[in-house]
């Protein structure tokens, strides 16, 4: 047989190969555990409606995405707002450019963090042991006329496509920040003026099928750095959340979009809201294609717990930083359980 050829990208190095490399075993003591963890429905994240959001019953879907972010850090969201083609159209391009032949994908490869756009595998090559079953496409989203002559041109409707979809989360994820500033009895516009210029990155998440998913993770379990995430992920499970100690599966729900705190809206509410454990796991059947947006700080925001929900009872849980001084550490340090918020403490 002929030796293999070490490939950059998963998808191009599983062709290959009929089991998991020894680059992507995770050492025993830090695997899936497929067998425990929860998958009833009851045991899912809340669903909330959000058609009622901007109309006379607002103040009651504001309480939903209130009590989910205290006690949950996750929910669902229907009605949202992005049109279905919109969605469709953005799963069908992320599908299409992971199936582009191995020189077309190879053209966006960057192994550097730092990159505005790239195409990368794992989380980052440079500093981690054992690899991740992923390959990604990040991309700066906002503002978009930025970025967008940057991003790949294959699929020829790539820009368009995406460009409609970062646009629609965008401005979903105003409207999520705004119910939830008001949620903690802030100024509706709290959230969005502390993060200043602001900034939208995603990533197009590949997952190949995984020939022994309880060798290795998608993603481990991490604390997502930014402000709000607002995943769309296609029909496939994979996605599990941390809930009282244990892994919650959250199966995709049709026309849903899975809604996350990040560790600076954690910061931002002084505590309130968690930025919660997530990890994706793989399967032996199908591909699975998920597109996380990340709303965040632009780089230069001074992020500090908002004043009005700091008190006796609440004293500052954090020094002010700025966005940039948090994300260089969240890169450097690696997708683990440990936040990296804990390196703010004040004092
Ligand atoms: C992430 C993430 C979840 C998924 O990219 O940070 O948590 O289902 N993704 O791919
Ligand atoms: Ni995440």
């Amino acid at each position: 047989m002929a030796p293999t050829i070490a490939k950059p990208l998963l998808s191009d190095l599983v062709a290959q190969t009929g089991q998991v490399p020894l680059s992507h075993v995770r050492p025993v003591g830090d695997r899936p555990d497929l067998a425990n963890v929860d998958t009833e429905s009851g045991a899912g994240i809340p669903l909330i409606d959000l058609k009622k959001l901007n109309g006379p019953d607002r103040r009651r879907v504001v309480e939903a995405i209130g009590k989910a972010c205290e006690s949950d850090g996750f929910f669902m969201v229907t009605n949202h707002g992005i049109p279905t083609e919109v969605v469709q159209g953005m799963l069908r391009v992320a599908r299409e450019f992971f199936h582009l032949p191995e020189s077309e994908r190879m053209k966006c490869y960057s192994d550097d963090p730092k990159k505005a756009i790239r195409l990368s595998t794992s989380f980052n090559v440079r500093t981690e042991k054992v690899s991740n079953w992923r390959d990604f496409l990040r991309l700066h989203c906002y503002p978009i006329e930025s970025f967008i002559d940057q991003w790949p041109s294959n699929p020829p409707s790539f820009r368009q496509v995406v460009g409609t979809y970062s646009k629609e989360a965008r401005a979903l994820a105003l409207r999520l920040l705004e119910a939830i500033s008001e949620s903690l009895g802030l100024e509706r516009s709290h959230m969005v003026t502390a993060m200043g210029r602001q900034a939208q990155h995603m990533a197009v998440n590949y997952y190949p099928p995984c020939p022994q998913p309880e060798l290795t993770y998608g993603l481990p379990g991490h604390k997502d750095p930014n402000a709000i995430t607002l995943l769309l992920q296609d029909g496939v499970s994979g996605l599990q959340v941390q809930r009282n100690g244990r892994w919650v599966a959250v199966n995709p729900v049709p026309n849903a979009l899975v809604i996350n705190i990040g560790d600076q809206l954690q910061a931002l509410s002084n505590d309130r809201y968690k930025s919660v454990l997530h990890r994706v796991i793989v399967n032996s059947e199908s591909e699975r294609i998920s597109v996380p947006t990340f709303y965040c700080p632009s780089p230069d925001a001074v992020i500090s717990p908002a004043g009005g929900l700091v008190d006796d009872g609440h004293p500052l849980a954090y020094r002010p930083f700025t966005y940039q001084e948090y994300y260089d550490e969240f890169w450097n340090m690696g997708l683990q359980s440990a936040s990296c918020l804990d390196r703010f403490r004040p004092g």
